[in-house]
């Protein structure tokens, strides 16, 4: 595991994916599957793209109790994904359950990483709908923490907080950074937004880039772009 570009596949059909995976030849993009596709495929979509060669981050953010959960991340460990996620929000307690439903019986486990603020919500929504009204980004601190605590290796986080959250839980904690426009590129509903180069800079381990790769005139153009400008 190192820098890296992870490509947020949000579509909702197996013949969409492909259709877009197949238009790269010469790189295997890692891929994320986000609860779109696995729901609308269900759990053969990650095995197969997984048969392709992708590296697969299965983003399902769980948020249940933590035996649920754990019974849950038991039954996600078996699909062979690289990295896997749940909200920092559902407590300790939950993060450790799930830590333990992941690992195999012969101690083996995806990397688990932790949501901490959604990179949607911004200081306002999140003092007015969820009555946190402390600041944004003691609040990310305080989950990424939380998560180093429970035994995760890292947080989903926006890049402006990376350099942060690894000096508050060290280098090899792993920080997983959506949020990512290019310089030109329209935020959408995204609110803490950095472009590639500047979450290379702000100390992003891995970027996850969806709709300003997906919904390129080039898909694969504007993949190397990012690989270019994150990873050089
Ligand atoms: O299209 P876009 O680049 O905005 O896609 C970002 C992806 O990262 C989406 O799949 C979204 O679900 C995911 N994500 C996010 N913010 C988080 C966690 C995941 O945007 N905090």
């Amino acid at each position: 595991m190192g820098k890296d570009v992870i490509v947020a596949c949000d579509f909702s059909s197996a013949e969409q994916v492909f259709a877009f995976l197949d238009q790269f030849q010469e790189e295997k993009p890692f891929v994320k599957i986000g609860m779109e596709l696995f729901y609308a495929e269900g759990p053969q979509i990650v095995r197969e793209i997984k048969k392709r060669g992708h590296k697969i981050f299965l983003d399902l953010k769980l948020h249940d109790i933590p035996n649920t959960v754990k019974k849950a991340m038991s039954v996600l460990s078996s699909l062979d994904v690289d990295i896997c996620n749940l909200h920092a929000s559902g407590t300790k307690r939950m993060m450790e359950a799930a830590l333990e439903g992941l690992t195999r019986p012969d101690g083996t486990r995806p990397l688990l990483i932790a949501v901490t603020q959604l990179t949607s919500t911004d200081q306002e929504s999140m003092e007015k709908d969820l009555l946190i009204r402390e600041p944004l980004d003691e609040v990310v601190m305080h989950y990424a923490r939380n998560a180093m605590e429970a035994g995760l290796d890292g947080v989903v986080c926006s890049p402006l907080e990376a350099g942060k959250v690894h000096g508050c839980c060290g280098e090899k904690f792993l920080t997983v950074t959506p949020g990512v426009r290019f310089a030109e590129g329209d935020a959408g509903d995204q609110k803490r937004v950095t472009t590639p180069e500047k979450a290379k800079e702000l100390g992003s381990d891995y970027i996850v880039v969806g709709r300003p790769i997906t919904a390129a005139a080039d898909p694969v153009a504007a993949y190397r772009r990012a690989v270019k400008e994150f990873v050089g």
